[in-house]
């Protein structure tokens, strides 16, 4: 997914552009040496960024300007032009910046500038609690350490994690690393030495098996107690198991973590035909990395078509007839009722040989910890606007968190990458006594061979779809409306589009907050 490495494109902006070549509210892509620099004009002020998302490498030029930031056009991440941070995730680094300089109706860009200060400890004097415990080394946990150290959190934060890998980019799990198309060190979301650097205590096979909400203490399998002035669970969400004759043979695999994705990858050196359970997101992803692989693939799933509920029929029969062309083999409103050593036995009768089975047949929140503790629990565990759940000074972010969606008005939970990270940054801030709501809109992508797809908002129900553009052309945008009013847009390869409904969608929700 990351941008390949090109010459530069556009002016030299060290030789300087004339003023009139960028208007008030445009930007220009040009380059400082090798690097692709993001020239940007509000009112009088002029900035210089890098041009890359620090993500998988967006180009920034195609985003969209919003006040002082710009968003990336692949994953939403938005950027500050001022100090080039990476406000919103999915990116978590900066870029870097350039000072500018007018003079005689040009523009010049001089000397790059060393990062901005960190935000100021004053900030938040007086409230910081003394040790922030975090369970959960996924997306909102590690994005919720990444900012607290931001923010000039001083105190001590400890992360325990279940698993035996430090965060990773869950994502690349299905696409590009399951496919063998990135590398390994693309995976770790950050490498061991950030954590020691920032002083941020992460634990592995930290198993968490209890809170006592009484004396602030978290328990762990080995009856260790840690205790936490402020706790926020991200726990994130489990495969659901299959329970049919076969499903614990060892070529039968779910895919969450590291360790199961090397699992698969090792079947799928040798495998020849591998059966995918489900023809969700993640089923179809698998699919699509392993017929990367060359490896025959058949989905077996119960629904007439993949991602319908969510995306509706037309995106659902585009969806299959694009991994129809990659030689998918489908076998829909049927199931898997047994597995044995070489084969799956189908309801309708039919048997499919399979050296590899992957089970993509949904997920579910980790809620044991919150239920055992007493937390409030609705399909998830109730957070409100700040993320705190029913119990003061523990907080819930992620896959696990239902929370008052400010543009629907309705309690929801999803189960997206960006969401999680950017529940984890607001559950750090408003552990730190900040009283900034969630407020982001909900946005995920998914990757089928070369064709994203986009999503913004969130529609449980529509009953009116609009399509504009063609979706089998690859240039759509999908817009899920209820009582006239657009709840989500779906989209491929139309990004401006797709940001302009995410700032719709976000300037609809503050009027009501
Ligand atoms: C293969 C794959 C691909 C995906 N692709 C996309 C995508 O393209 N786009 C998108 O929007 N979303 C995608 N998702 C979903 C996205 O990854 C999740 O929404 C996101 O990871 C949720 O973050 P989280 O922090 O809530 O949970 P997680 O990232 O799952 O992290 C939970 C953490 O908690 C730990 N944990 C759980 N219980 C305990 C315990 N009792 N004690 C200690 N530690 C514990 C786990 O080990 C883990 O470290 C994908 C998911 C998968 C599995
Ligand atoms: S590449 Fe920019 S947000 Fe993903």
């Amino acid at each position: 997914m990351a941008a390949e490495q090109s010459s530069p494109t556009g002016p030299d902006l060290e030789a300087g552009i004339s003023i009139d070549d960028l208007a008030d509210g445009q930007k220009v892509l040009g380059h400082v040496g090798q690097e692709a620099v993001l020239l940007a004009r509000r009112g009088t002020e002029i900035f210089a960024i890098g041009a890359t998302c620090t993500h998988y490498g967006g180009p920034l030029a195609e985003g969209l300007l919003i006040d002082d930031t710009v968003r990336c056009p692949w994953h939403h991440a938005c950027f500050s032009l001022r100090t080039g941070e990476a406000l919103h995730a999915p990116a978590l680094s900066p870029v870097a910046r350039w000072r500018v300089e007018q003079r005689d109706g040009r523009i010049f860009v001089r000397e790059r500038q060393e990062a901005k200060e960190p935000r100021s400890k004053a900030a938040h004097a007086g409230t910081s609690p003394e040790k922030i415990v975090i369970v959960g080394g996924g997306a909102a946990g590690f994005a919720a350490a990444e900012r607290l150290r931001r923010e000039q959190y001083q105190g001590r934060i400890v992360m325990l994690s279940n698993d035996d890998a430090p965060p990773v980019d869950r994502p690349n799990l299905s696409k590009d690393y399951l496919a063998g198309n990135a590398p390994e060190d693309w995976v770790p979301l950050r490498p061991d030495s950030f954590y020691r650097d920032s002083g941020i205590e992460l634990e592995l096979n930290a198993n968490v098996t209890g809170i006592d909400v009484r004396s602030h203490e978290v328990v762990l399998a080995d009856a260790r107690r840690v205790p936490y002035d402020r706790l926020l669970l991200a726990t994130g969400a489990e495969p659901v198991r299959l329970s049919i004759p076969g499903a614990d043979l060892p070529h039968v695999r779910t895919l969450r973590s590291l360790a199961d994705c090397r699992a698969i990858i090792e079947r799928a050196k040798t495998a020849r035909r591998a059966v995918v359970l489900g023809a969700s997101f993640i089923g179809l992803e698998v699919a699509a990395s392993l017929r990367a692989r060359e490896i025959e693939v058949h989905v077996v799933a119960p629904e007439k078509r993949p991602m319908e509920r969510i995306l509706g029929a037309q995106m659902g029969d585009f969806v299959r007839a694009l991994h129809e062309e990659h030689g998918v083999i489908f076998h829909l409103e049927d199931m898997a009722t047994a597995i044995d050593g070489k084969s799956v036995t189908l309801k309708s009768g039919s048997t499919l040989a399979a050296d590899l089975v992957v089970a993509g047949i949904g997920v579910r929140p980790r809620l044991e910890l919150a239920e055992k503790a007493g937390l409030a629990i609705d399909r998830g565990v109730v957070v409100g606007h700040y993320l705190e759940t029913s119990v003061p000074g523990i907080y819930a972010a992620g896959d696990i968190a239902r929370w008052p969606d400010l543009h629907t008005g309705e309690r929801i939970r999803v189960e997206h990458w960006v969401v999680a990270e950017r529940q984890g940054q607001v559950a750090a801030l408003s552990m730190l006594g900040s009283r900034e709501p969630f407020a982001a809109v909900p946005f995920f992508w998914s990757q089928h061979y070369d064709v994203p797809i986009n999503y913004v908002g969130h529609a449980e129900k529509w009953d009116d779809l609009t399509i504009d553009g063609d979706i089998a052309s690859r240039n759509c945008v999908l817009s899920y409306k209820r009582n006239g009013r657009v709840l989500a847009v779906a989209s491929i390869y139309r990004d401006i589009e797709s940001l302009q409904a995410e700032i719709m969608m976000e300037r609809e929700a503050a009027a009501v907050v």
